[in-house]
């Protein structure tokens, strides 16, 4: 039944992104999203035209580049939320963040100061795209005992899971949920991103869609990671 979802291009339809966006990087100032608070209003006038009505804002949260924290990314929200009411703009912002996995991220989960969202209690993170991570199943562990569910950022971007549909498995029996980024599905077969997007979708293993804007770009503009943040961070 799912080759019905496969085009002559070998390309699939993607499915449509819904009411939520789980992954934006809306706020202003605060990390490689928007500086200015008119950037922010322009993602969500985008964000609104693609019919979306709820939003997670996910600033990164990485000790040595954007320490960004709890109560710094509620006072961003609420004051977003002001211009959005200001402007007549239906778009629910709710507080999270996209977490990088590292000790220090351990170290905010074992002190319960970590944003969630959902009724699932999503908590975002990410981890190197080009190694297997150290940390993930100890982060896995302590978001789980927490209470929280684990929300793997644009799970079809790495290397340690692209090809590997027995380390996908392994993280689904550890409790880890996938978030997709809505614009991977229109990346040519080419591209083991695209791929591995097309991959998750026909097995119904995606469980969030984002757009992971940083800017007003068009929509559904295929964007491959140029996070200018996290090549900073590599390179130390
Ligand atoms: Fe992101």
């Amino acid at each position: 039944m799912f080759s019905l979802f496969v085009r002559r291009d070998g390309l699939i339809d993607p499915p449509p992104i819904g009411e939520l966006d789980a992954h934006c990087h809306i706020l202003p100032g605060i990390d490689d999203g928007p500086s200015t608070m008119e950037g922010s209003m322009d993602i969500a006038r985008i964000l609104v035209e693609m019919g979306i009505s709820r939003v997670a804002a996910t600033p990164h949260v990485i000790s040595d580049v954007y320490p960004n924290t709890a109560d710094g990314i509620r006072a961003a929200v609420e004051a977003l939320s002001a211009a959005l009411r200001e402007e007549g703009l239906a778009l629910e912002v709710l507080p999270a963040a996209e977490y990088y996995a590292e000790s220090a991220f351990l170290t905010a989960i074992r002190r319960q100061d970590v944003i969630s969202f959902g009724p699932e209690q999503f908590v975002l993170f990410e981890s190197p795209v080009d190694t297997t991570p150290l940390l993930l199943e100890d982060i896995i562990y302590h978001l789980r005992s927490s209470g929280y569910t684990p929300l793997l950022a644009h799970a079809e971007r790495y290397r340690f899971l692209q090809g590997n549909p027995r380390m996908v498995d392994h993280l689904r029996e550890l409790g880890v949920r996938f978030q997709v980024n809505h614009p991977s599905f229109s990346l040519p077969k080419t591209s083991r991103t695209g791929e591995a997007a097309r991959w998750l979708y026909i097995r119904g293993l995606v469980d969030a869609l984002g757009t992971d804007m940083h800017r007003a770009t068009p929509p559904l503009q295929p964007r491959e990671d140029t996070r200018r943040g996290l090549r900073l961070f590599r390179q130390r």
